[in-house]
């Protein structure tokens, strides 16, 4: 018998609550058919329970989590609680406790899915948006100043390390190696007169160290212009932490519909466990009427499986997904009327 993979789920809120199921629905289906054995353990941490409990997890929340192979997380945040506590409460601080260094985003455009973006088809988007996930411009070093006086003022510090801003420019050229071999670092360097032109000037190291790898840099504007404008042209993209979490929401866009992005927070050299989250939130809109699509958490748990280190079971997922989009059922969002367990009970079905 193999190895039991104890696997940390935080469901979270809202329509995290209901995909979460099918995720696990179909990780089992996968677990069938490639001898992969799972145990789910589940936390309540969630908004509901910081309504209750004043913590969005238990005070030792890490240290009961640390020792799994996996997170498998929903998605978090829910009118009631500011995002700010319900972020800084629970994700960053597994993020960054746990260096996950690395936000992974792969973002293809599938078969089957329209593109807002006139005349794309699948041959044209597929590409990897790397974003640092634990310093840059998320810091907490700042303050207010002279409060409610005519000279108040806000400063905020970013913080770029070299290790830091190393350790994912070295992930995304390693990246790049198993796809096309490009690699495209977003920049500002022209307005962010410190901290960007350090940046470029390491990206500049790395890519004479990678000789083999096509490189490119974009000021994050004109950048943004060039995904919806020429999306085919990129393969690995690297950010910092903020421009990061702006590209990887408009790739997402591109590809036709976030509810179906995956995302993976990686510590590449396994010291900790790594947590793998649709790129959605907690749609407080459409939660309860079980009409998400669970496609986001599902495609997650395949980028879980890969690193757990199954990567044919991950392909299995990834195809199966490919084949419900096509084949259907679909959820409202992709114009269908399937409810939020058909769809998984397709994909686990279709993964078998
Ligand atoms: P959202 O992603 O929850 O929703 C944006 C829109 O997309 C909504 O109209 C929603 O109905 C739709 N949508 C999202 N996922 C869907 C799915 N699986 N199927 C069908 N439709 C889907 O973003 P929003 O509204 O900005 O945030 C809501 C809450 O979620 C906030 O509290 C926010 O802080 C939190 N959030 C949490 C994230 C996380 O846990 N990593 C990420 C983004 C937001
Ligand atoms: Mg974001």
């Amino acid at each position: 018998m193999s190895k039991v993979h104890r696997i940390a789920v935080i469901a979270g809120d809202g329509i995290g609550m209901e995909v979460m199921p099918e995720g696990i629905k179909v990780m089992e289906a996968a677990g069938k058919r490639f001898g992969i054995s799972f145990q789910w353990d589940e936390f309540d941490w969630s908004c509901e329970r910081f309504q209750k409990a004043g913590r969005m997890m238990p005070e030792d929340g890490l240290d009961r989590i640390r020792s799994h192979d996996a997170i498998y997380l929903g998605a978090v945040g829910y009118p009631g609680v500011p995002d700010h506590v319900s972020l800084w409460g629970l994700l960053i601080p597994i993020r960054r406790e746990f260096n996950q260094y690395a936000n992974v985003r792969p973002v293809k455009l599938m078969p089957g899915v329209k593109s807002p973006l006139a005349g794309r088809t699948s041959k044209d988007i597929d590409m990897l948006i790397v974003r640092e996930n634990t310093e840059g411009e998320y810091s907490t070093v700042g303050g207010l100043r002279d409060e409610g006086t005519e000279t108040e003022r806000a400063v905020q510090e970013s913080v770029f390390t070299r290790k830091g801003v190393d350790r994912i420019l070295r992930y995304a050229f390693e990246a790049a190696k198993h796809r096309r071999g490009h690699v495209t670092s977003a920049t500002k360097s022209n307005g962010i007169a410190i901290t960007m032109p350090y940046w470029d000037s390491r990206f500049a190291a790395f890519s004479a160290e990678y000789p083999d790898i096509k490189t490119a840099q974009y000021h994050i504007d004109i950048l943004t212009a060039h995904f919806v404008r020429n999306p085919h042209y990129f393969d690995v993209v690297v950010g910092s932490n903020l421009f990061g979490d702006i590209l990887s929401d408009l790739g997402p866009a591109c590809a036709g519909t976030i509810a179906i992005a995956p995302s993976a927070n990686i510590n590449p050299e396994r010291e900790f466990p790594s947590m793998f989250e649709p790129v959605h939130g907690s749609a407080p809109d459409i939660y309860g009427r079980k009409i998400a699509n669970p496609i986001g958490q599902i495609w997650s748990g395949a980028m879980m499986l890969e690193h757990l280190g199954y990567p044919e079971a991950a392909a299995a997922v990834v195809k199966a997904i490919e084949q419900v989009l096509l084949e259907g059922p679909h959820n409202p969002d992709l114009g269908g009327r399937a409810a939020t367990d058909e769809v998984g009970s397709a994909i686990a079905a279709a993964v078998k």
